[in-house]
This record gives structure tokens, sequence and C-alpha cells, in this order.
């Protein structure tokens, strides 16, 4: 019994043994195949990481090469530049020569004055000089002047455009016209410093003048006293203000106190025959005159021939001695010496100085032939003026 027992009981467990087994193995095997084919996956993971991580490091070596590359071109360009510009012997920085503004006239000067030459040096010293200021009526509408005529007087900024080295200084900066001394006509030539004159020929010529306000009529004003040549381009306009621009106590260097009147004349004198010839040509000028008749314009030309206009080299040069029959017209008669010219509204005025430099006779006046003057240009005269004059007189008197 034991036997069939024990043989059935044998029988048993060799059965489920293999069972067992085949179990585990298939358990295996697809362990196996299974943990295979994860790591076949993984590896493939792996290796586009890989490729992927390669493609990037590639392109960020290209991109490093790259702006190596541009980096080397420019600091080949800047020693270029920089090459360049210390062969210009230019001692500018970067910054300073690459800044320009793009300024423009905002009106344009019509004045008594044709040429440098016979313009005041400073405003206000020839209280009759009179200019329109014409304004560029496409940049300036006339309301922009509304209330300036309020005013008593106004400051004018202004180009030089008459400086010879203007296109040099403005489009080439390089300092070589440019001098930083200049002579001085108080100092009877001696030098200063450029820019401790108002001096035209500046490293930035612009100007800067007081004048009065006598009118404002639609895009144009009436200034007076003013020491503005005929054409001069103007930047800017702007009142007077005599709280803020007077200054009380204000002091000058030493060598402008001491000679202030050294160039003042002690006497104009007017000739008959200038008397006769400027009223010949006061009958052809008079409708284009900003002046109300022909006294006014004689006082004009009294007043700026009481400075001493000529140029520094008009004066040094030797006198030639002409000699003349003795004049009996005014007690202190330059009888001999070099005639000089002032033009004003285009009428030239030929006077002689004596030697001493003080004493002034005015011998004629002729009409400069019209294609050369600018008072063709005038759109305004005295009587055109005048109304709007006399009213803001009137106001002032009031
Ligand atoms: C010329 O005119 C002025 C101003 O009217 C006068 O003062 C002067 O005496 C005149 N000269 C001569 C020589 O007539
Ligand atoms: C001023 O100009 C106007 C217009 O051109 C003209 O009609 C007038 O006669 C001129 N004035 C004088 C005083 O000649």
């Amino acid at each position: 019994m034991a036997t069939v027992g024990n043989g059935k009981l044998a029988k048993i467990p060799a059965a489920s043994l293999a069972v067992v087994a085949v179990v585990t193995a298939v358990i295996s095997l697809s362990v196996a195949f299974f943990s295979a084919s994860i790591c076949r996956r993984k590896s493939k993971i792996l290796s586009l990481r890989v490729k992927e991580l390669e493609a990037s490091l590639d392109a960020s070596l290209e991109m490093a090469a790259s702006e190596r590359r541009g980096r080397i071109r420019a600091q080949q360009a800047l020693r270029v530049a920089l090459a360049q510009r210390s062969s210009d012997g230019s001692r500018m920085s970067r910054s300073e020569s690459a800044v320009s503004y793009p300024m423009a006239p905002i009106a344009f000067v019509q004045s008594c004055f044709a040429t440098r030459n016979g313009t005041p040096r400073q405003p206000l010293v020839v209280p009759l000089s009179r200019a329109c200021l014409m304004f560029d009526s496409s940049r300036v509408p006339a309301a922009a002047l509304d209330g300036l005529a309020e005013y008593s007087h106004c400051w004018v900024l202004y180009v030089f455009h008459l400086n010879t080295d203007l296109e040099k200084l403005w489009k080439q900066t390089s300092r070589s016209k440019f001098k930083a001394k200049v002579r001085v006509p108080r100092l009877k030539g001696g030098k200063m410093g450029v820019l401790a004159t108002r001096s035209p020929h500046r490293p930035c010529p612009i100007g800067l003048s007081v004048a009065k306000i006598e009118a404002q009529e639609g895009h144009a004003i009436l200034l007076s006293g003013v020491d503005l040549v005929d054409g001069t381009p103007v930047l800017d306009v702007k009142p007077y203000l005599p709280y803020s621009d007077s200054i009380q106590g204000a002091t000058l260097p030493k060598w402008l106190k001491e000679e202030e009147n050294s160039l003042a004349i002690s006497s104009v004198c007017f000739s008959a025959e200038f008397n006769s010839t400027l009223s010949i040509c006061w009958s052809e000028h008079e409708k284009k005159s900003l002046y109300a008749s022909m006294d006014e314009f004689q006082s004009l030309i009294k007043e700026v021939l009481s400075w001493d206009i000529r140029s520094l080299s008009q004066q040094s040069r030797p006198h030639h001695a002409i000699i003349e029959g003795e004049s009996h017209e005014c007690s202190l008669l330059p009888a001999a010496g070099v005639i000089y010219h002032l033009i004003l509204e285009g009428i030239d005025i030929s006077y002689r100085i004596d030697d001493d430099g003080s004493n002034i006779l005015v011998e004629r006046a002729t009409i400069v032939p019209s294609a050369s003057t600018v008072s063709n240009k005038y759109h305004y005269n005295y009587s055109m003026w005048r109304e709007k004059i006399v009213k803001i007189n009137d106001l002032a008197v009031q």
C-alpha cells in the first residue's frame, strides 16, 4: 500500500516539478527577452541622444568659429579706421567726430550792409542800422512770431556764412584751418584765444547778436542796431530778457576796458559833391530803401563811419600821398589819402581818412549796378513799415 501510495506520491511531485521547471524557464526566458528588449530600446534612445548632443556640439562649434571670424573682421575694420584717423592728425574722440545736428536756417537777413567790410563789429553801436528778418514760411508759420514784437529787443543766432573757411570747417572736421589765436582790433594786432573774442573765425561759426525789434508784419521782423551782413542765415531768434540777460556788475578783461573808445572817429563831414551825388542816387533808390528820407540815410552813413570800420590790413597799408586842393566844407579836413568805399543798401559811398585816422571826409555816392547788389531783393521798403513802426512807438509812449 505504501509503494502504491509512494508511487503515486512520487509521480505527483515529479509532474509538478516539471511544470514548475517549465514555468520557471518560460518566465526566465521571457524576463531575459523582456530585459533584452528594454536594453535594446534604452541603447537606441541613448544613441539618439548622443547623436543629438553631437549635432548640437557641432552647431555650437560652428557658431563659435563664425563668431570668432566676425570678431576678427570687426577688429580689423576698427584698426583700419583708427589708423586712418591718426593719419588725419585729428585728436577727436569717436563720439565727438560722429555727432552732427540737422540745423537749417529759419530766416534770412536783408540788411543795409552788403559786405563784411563796413558792418559794425558789435550790435547796437549803429542804432540806425536796419535789417528785415525774412522767415521761411515753409518752416516757420507766421503764428510762431506772435508776441515777439511786444519785446523791445531780441537775440539773433546766425551762421557766419561769409567765412571763406566754412566748407572745410564743417565738411572735414579736422582742425587744420581753425586758428586758436586771432588778432584783436583793440590790441592793434595783438592776439587772443578765439573763444575769448567775438571773432567770426571760430571752431563752430555761429554768431550771436542782440537787436532792437521795431515791428513785425507777417513773416518778417524789422530790426535796428544790427551788425548783420545781408544774406545771413538765421538759426534762431529769442526774446531778450533784461532781468536775466543783463548782469549787474559783470566785468571785462583789462585789454577791453582800457581803450574803450580807441576805434571811434572824431568827425565825419560830407562834401558838396557828396550831397549832390547822393540826392541824384536817392531819387532812384528811395522806393527800395528802409530809410524814410535822404537825411535819415545820411545819418546812417555818419553813424556807420563814426566807428573805424577799416580792417586791420587796410589800416597798416601806407597811405599814398595824393595831394588834393584845400577843402572848405569842414574844419578838420583830411586833404589826402587812400579812398575807401562803404556800400549801404546798394549805394557806394567813397570817403577819405586823415593821417591821424580820426577825421573822415565823405566824397561821393554812386549806385552800384543792380545785378550785383542786394537792394533788388528787398521785399519791404520804409513806407511799407511806416505804419507799423509808428504804431509801436505810439504804444511805447502810452
Ligand atoms: C551836406 O549835407 C549835410 C546834411 O544835410 C549838411 O550838414 C552839410 O552841411 C552838407 N554839406 C555841404 C558841403 O553842403
Ligand atoms: C515801397 O514799395 C511799394 C511796393 O513795391 C511801392 O508801391 C512803393 O512806392 C514803395 N515806396 C516808396 C516810398 O517808394
